[in-house]
């Protein structure tokens, strides 16, 4: 059985870590196609370097562009890829422009696909993530889900029970093999950036909904800026971030901007935070398996059980936000949050994925 992996973006090398390994045990062969969407070595070799994974076999180095022409082109190269390859089946990970143009160009070549994270829904298509979603799920074999919200979307838009899997998420899996080793690494984050536990926020925005409304963009660095001057605000800037910021001259002096890091960093910020503020998707669970409260910047979540458990709030970007943000800073360490169990599974999703595409 030969698998082709298909990734791209900083959270698909962190889901496909852990599964790689269990594909691994399970004696299937992996062919790792990377298409280039990131390529700073930040966001991108630091992940295979510190999580193991295999290098990729092959490199589209497709980058930038508009979605049609970045999806189109990827689609064009890896049709190529896999008529040379020949793989059984195909693996995509939740809902980049690399995601869709992988299920799309398998799809057409009749090769089953297989989608890592499949059901999430936020109603919105105006997100680029919700068209690519909604479109790899119609094209998947077989759709792991990583919650019960999502399996139930599929089921109301009427997918056959048959194809779907709720094995729960990837990224619990992922947290739950590396965090031991964020504790182990010579010399902390922490120590480097001089941070005592407990005593600042960590906070990301990459959203095109964000960083492309030039308004949402100034608000929530005007916000970061005010409440930056009582809490130590730390900031790992996405690359498409840092370019809007320095187009729109935007001069903040209270956030401690930092390039972005590997996992195993991230994971002990997050863990040693007093709060997360975030549009970042994988970063709301991550604060949740951490038991750090977290403020999602968005209208809408595709992760709706962190809202019912009390351990996430959304905070739309509006001309009231530096005051939300901190009525709901307040709110929040006066509330105590449910510490719900198995929200995302057992931490064997990768297992039971790889066991379903050995015997499908
Ligand atoms: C993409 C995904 C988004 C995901 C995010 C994870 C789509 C439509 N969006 O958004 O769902 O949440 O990745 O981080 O697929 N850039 C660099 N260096 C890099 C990577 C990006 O400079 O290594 C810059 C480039 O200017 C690039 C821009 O960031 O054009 C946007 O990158 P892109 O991959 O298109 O979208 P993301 O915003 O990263
Ligand atoms: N992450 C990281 N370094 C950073 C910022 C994020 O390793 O500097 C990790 C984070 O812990 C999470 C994943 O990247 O596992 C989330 O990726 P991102 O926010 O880019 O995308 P999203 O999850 O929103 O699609």
């Amino acid at each position: 059985m030969k698998v082709m992996t298909i990734i791209g973006a900083r959270p698909q090398f962190i889901k496909a870590a852990p599964l790689s390994k269990a594909l691994k045990e399970a004696g299937i062969d992996e062919f790792i196609l990377h298409t280039g969407q990131h390529y700073d070595p930040q966001m991108s070799d630091v992940f295979f370097k510190e999580l193991s994974i295999q290098p990729p076999h092959l490199n589209l180095h497709i980058h930038g562009g508009l979605h049609g022409q970045q999806t189109g082109r990827m689609l064009e190269a890896i049709e190529q890829t896999l008529i040379k390859e020949k793989p059984d089946r195909v693996l995509v990970y939740g809902d980049t422009n690399s995601t869709l143009a992988g299920a799309l160009a398998a799809a057409k070549l009749h090769i089953p696909v297989d989608h890592v994270e499949a059901g999430l829904r936020s109603f919105n298509k105006n997100m680029p993530e919700e068209v690519n979603r909604l479109l790899t799920d119609n094209l998947s074999t077989l759709l792991f889900t990583p919650t019960k919200t999502a399996t139930q979307n599929l089921k109301n838009e009427g997918f056959s029970e048959s194809k779907i899997r709720e094995v729960g998420d990837v990224m619990y899996d992922a947290v739950l093999h590396f965090k031991p080793f964020s504790e182990q690494k010579k010399q902390s984050i922490l120590e480097k950036l001089g941070l005592e536990e407990k005593s600042y926020y960590l906070a990301t925005i990459h959203r095109a909904e964000n960083t492309d409304n030039v308004d949402n963009l100034k608000e929530i660095f005007k916000a970061f800026d005010f409440i930056g001057k009582d809490v130590a605000i730390v900031f790992p800037l996405h690359p498409r971030t840092k370019e809007k910021i320095s187009q729109l001259n935007i001069i903040t002096k209270e956030i401690i901007f930092i390039d972005p890091v590997g996992y195993l960093d991230m994971l002990l910020l997050t863990d040693r935070a007093s709060f997360i503020l975030t549009d970042s998707g994988g970063l709301q669970k991550e604060a949740y398996f951490s038991k750090v409260p977290c403020l999602t910047l968005r209208d809408q979540t595709e992760w709706v059980e962190l809202l019912d458990a009390g351990w996430n709030k959304l905070v739309p970007v509006n001309e009231n936000l530096t005051e939300t943000l901190l009525k709901t800073i307040k709110q929040m360490k006066e509330t105590a949050s449910h510490d719900n169990l198995f929200l995302y599974g057992k931490g064997n999703a990768s297992r039971q994925i790889a066991e379903f595409i050995l015997n499908n």
